[in-house]
């Protein structure tokens, strides 16, 4: 593995830009999307859990659906890809012991030998006082993959929209997942800016490195 160079890592963070304008006309390459993709399903999660789905919209008639249940925002039916992000709203044994057994398998274990981490992710999550506000906690793994997909898409040159503009009730409607368990919180444009899109020459605006990252 070659270990990508400090400065080539610090540009591509300042190249990064939330594009306002895609060219409708390029299109993600399929071998870059499936690089891409996978910075979604490898993600970080707590416990491993993956409480998500993430729907990539390819049918133009649903994006167009779409487009006035995101203020407009052109990049949802203009962008080569667009992804909504989705969570479990509950977790429950189900999902726990696809986990499990997925571990098992991967991993060449006994699944008995993983009941006492079961055991511990269900008295968290499933029956514990926490099981009260696992949908707050499924979201915020969702936003992990988010941050995974944007950064992983400025390595690769690929410009992105992360999108909260959204109304979530209205996008579950549309994409049938009411009733699923697993319910919309946000969405990603991407694809490659429009050459006039005025947002790419805009200055950052970031507080100071020493006002949000102390030693202490
Ligand atoms: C979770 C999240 C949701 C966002 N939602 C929108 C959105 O709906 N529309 C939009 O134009 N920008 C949206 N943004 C982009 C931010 O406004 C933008 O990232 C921020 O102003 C910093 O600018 P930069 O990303 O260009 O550095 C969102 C960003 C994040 C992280």
């Amino acid at each position: 593995m070659n270990r990508v160079d400090n400065q080539v890592i610090h540009e591509h963070l300042n190249w990064r830009y939330a594009c306002k304008t895609f060219d409708p006309s390029k299109k993600i390459r399929e071998q870059d999307w499936n690089v891409l993709s996978e910075s979604l399903r490898l993600a970080a999660s707590s416990y491993g859990l993956q409480p998500w789905k993430f729907l990539v919209i390819q049918d133009p008639e649903i994006r167009k659906q779409l487009l006035p249940l995101s203020w407009g925002q052109t990049p949802v039916t203009d962008a080569s890809h667009f992804v909504v992000l989705t969570y479990k709203e509950k977790m429950d044994e189900n999902h726990i012991d696809k986990f499990i057994h997925t571990m098992a398998t991967t991993r060449g274990l006994d699944p008995a030998t993983l009941a006492g981490f079961k055991k511990m992710m269900m008295g968290d999550l499933v029956t514990g006082p926490r099981s009260e506000s696992v949908s707050t906690w499924a979201q915020r793994q969702t936003y992990i993959a988010m941050g995974s997909f944007l950064t992983t898409a400025a390595l690769m040159e690929i410009d992105t929209l992360p999108m909260e503009g959204l109304d979530p009730i209205a996008y579950d409607k549309v994409l049938g997942l009411t009733g699923t368990g697993y319910k919309t919180v946000a969405a990603i444009a991407a694809g490659y800016r429009a050459a006039d899109d005025k947002y790419q020459t805009l200055k950052k605006v970031r507080f100071d490195s020493s006002d949000v990252i102390q030693y202490r």
